[in-house]
């Protein structure tokens, strides 16, 4: 992260509704464009009688979202999709309208469609006449809104494009901005920090069309990515052939086998973080063919050799520039526990999370959920069974708590921090 742009990797859903407000929105997209985010912007039938989809679209550099059931705008990115890919929602200027469908649940058009379908923090900034905004009916739903979450910035005192004074002018595109900026400085613990992740199973080739591979689904892997991402870090996720999207905001890159692998990720170090949530096959067949094998009526089936793969993890932590933390995953039909501790000493890492697999209660590979024990060098702790996504939320959450403390012991920045 640098000072010139604080909000790079970051994605900001704008909503635009209706009111004169609506021209500071123009600058706000341009000042969050500038300062390295991407914004992607529904603007409400409102919103367009004062600004026009034109302007916010060559100023986003996006398409501009205006009717829940548009074909072309549902194809390109669904409402939720749209609500999903953002790290943050700001309604700038929300109207008095759009506020009490929020506060209701009502969803009757694309912008409180997508706010209702949305699973991201949602900030308001309110435009609206003095009146509007003292009545009781619209305090109550601030008081809704508050208490189911929402943030408000402003809305300001001063003098309204109707001529009367008071409390409800949208406040300036800059202090939006700032308010985004200082949401994400403090939403972003790992800000600055590079992290290295690998995802899904390896193939190794039998012949140009046969190859070995496993179950891995990269749910687990994928979800690590996407929360170290939100902590803040610089992420690149080296994945093996999965059927999911790439985590936005982080650098994907695909491979196949487990030498790929192993080469994407040393062309990676230093970072300062790697989790090894990848299934590499251990093995490689040594003889793979350059053609297709053909079966020929009467001879025998091939025989395949096989050769040792290299072992990834093993790699990083005995890797000159070892990153400070090393984190590994063990899957095992028995025994988790003790075998995910003697492989954190042979392959040298810092913390394994061994999860029991293939059991009926704790399928993992392609589950949603899974049951996983964090194994340090001296504990050991056993989290309940959850998503996978919430298994990522409290590694990080580990992961954030470690290197507060490592750089307070060390009182120094590793050097691939960006300082
Ligand atoms: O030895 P085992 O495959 O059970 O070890 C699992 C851990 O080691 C996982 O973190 C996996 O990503 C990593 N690994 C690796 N390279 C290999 C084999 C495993 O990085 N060749």
């Amino acid at each position: 992260m640098t000072m010139t742009a604080p909000l790079a990797g970051r994605s900001v859903l704008l909503v635009i509704s209706g009111g004169i407000a609506a021209y500071k929105s123009l600058e706000l997209i341009r000042l969050l464009r500038k300062g390295g985010a991407e914004v992607r912007c529904i603007l409400t039938k409102g919103g367009s009688e004062f600004i026009t989809p034109l302007s916010v679209s060559a100023l986003s550099e996006h398409p501009v979202y205006t009717d829940l059931f548009s074909l072309k705008d549902e194809s390109e990115m669904g409402h939720i999709r749209l609500s999903r890919e953002a790290d943050l929602i700001l309604v700038a200027p929300s109207s008095a309208d759009l506020m009490a469908k929020m506060a209701n649940g009502i969803a009757d058009d694309l912008a409180s469609t997508t706010l209702l379908a949305s699973n991201k923090p949602i900030m308001v900034a309110p435009a609206m006449n003095p009146e509007m905004w003292a009545k009781a009916s619209t305090q109550r739903n601030i008081e809704t809104l508050k208490q189911d979450g929402v943030t408000f910035i402003g809305p300001a005192s001063g003098e309204m494009a109707c001529g009367e004074t008071g409390l409800g002018r949208m406040v300036e595109a800059e202090d939006l901005f700032d308010a985004i900026c200082s949401y994400f400085a403090v939403s972003a613990p790992l800000a600055g920090y590079r992290a290295l992740v690998t995802s899904g199973p390896t193939y190794e080739p039998i012949d140009p069309v046969r190859f070995i591979g496993n179950r891995s689904s990269g749910k687990q892997g994928h979800a690590i990515a996407a929360a170290l991402r939100r902590a803040g870090a610089d992420v690149t996720l080296v994945t093996g052939p999965v059927a999911l999207p790439h985590p936005v905001g982080v650098r994907t890159i695909h491979i196949e086998t487990a030498a790929e692998m192993l080469a994407a990720c040393e062309a990676v170090l230093p970072c300062d973080i790697a989790v090894c949530a990848a299934a590499v096959a251990d093995w490689r067949v040594e003889n793979a063919a350059d053609h297709k094998m053909k079966k020929r009526a009467g001879a025998m089936p091939p025989t395949l050799n096989f050769t040792e793969n290299p072992d990834i993890l093993a790699t990083i932590s005995a890797h000159k520039t070892r990153p400070q933390l090393v984190i590994g995953f063990a899957a095992e039909t028995e025994d988790a526990v003790s075998s995910a501790r003697e492989k954190l000493v042979r392959k040298g890492c810092d913390w394994i999370l061994a999860n029991q697999v293939g059991t009926t209660e704790n399928p993992a590979f392609g589950a949603d959920s899974n049951q996983v024990t964090l194994v340090t060098r001296s504990t050991t702790d056993p989290w309940p069974t959850l998503a996978k996504n919430e298994v990522a939320e409290r590694l990080v959450e580990r992961i954030v708590n470690f290197m507060k403390e490592t750089d307070q012991t060390n009182d120094q920045r590793s050097p691939a921090k960006a300082s």
